[in-house]
């Protein structure tokens, strides 16, 4: 993998929360294993709702009629270019927050693409660390996690993911060195060297 071509996506609304912490925990590791990553917070750039119109598919390079409105293009660009990526995202109402959910329905510009013209099949890894309130739930993640496998399928991504419960106020797992160790372990397996 190329030194810096590894996309850190912070995409809570809160800053310096529980998903914030993960980020830059990720950060960190991916730093000792001396790549050098770059860490984007989703809420520093405008993402306007997908208007369903469908005018990507027939647009030149499928383009969307809100990209000289918005960052969108620009940061599914840099999905799209980086080798490796990792979403930190917390959990609203059992799936992403809306934020989050609006750059991925945009992502449909490169559905388009993906349909239209297919991509070479590298199968580049991408991670996901979310995070959640409640202590006990099995489907807690259950539809972010297929949201994100194929909102992520046209950038030619694999999906891993780390799922963390328990973790609500905003210090949780930057007190909780259990999960801490977790998160470290699900790093140390999932990012190469
Ligand atoms: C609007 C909203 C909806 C939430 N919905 C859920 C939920 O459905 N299930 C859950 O376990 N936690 C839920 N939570 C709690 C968050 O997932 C939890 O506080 C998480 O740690 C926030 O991550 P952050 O600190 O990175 O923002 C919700 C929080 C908010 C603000």
């Amino acid at each position: 993998m190329k030194k810096n071509n590894f996309l850190i996506l912070g995409c809570s609304p809160r800053k310096g929360g529980n998903s914030d912490y993960a980020a830059h925990r990720v950060m960190d590791l991916t730093l000792n294993k001396g790549l050098d990553p770059e860490l984007l917070f989703l809420r520093d750039y405008k993402v306007m709702p997908c208007l369903g119109c469908h005018q990507c598919a027939d647009a030149k390079n499928f383009s969307c009629v809100l990209d000289k409105h918005d960052q969108c293009r620009e940061l599914l660009e840099i999905i799209d270019q980086a080798e490796m990526a990792c979403f930190c995202s917390p959990i609203y109402f059992y799936h992403v927050p809306a934020g989050f959910k609006a750059l991925i329905d945009r992502g449909q510009s490169f559905y388009e693409r993906w349909m239209q013209k297919g991509i070479t099949k590298k199968h580049k890894k991408a991670l996901c660390v979310l995070v959640a309130g409640r202590k006990k739930g099995e489907n807690l993640f259950k539809g972010s996690l297929l949201t994100m496998k194929y909102f992520l399928e046209p950038f030619d991504y694999d999906l891993s993911d780390l799922c963390l419960k328990g973790v609500d106020l905003k210090n949780d797992l930057k007190e909780n060195l259990e999960l801490q160790a977790v998160l470290s372990d699900f790093c140390e397996k999932n990012i190469p060297h």
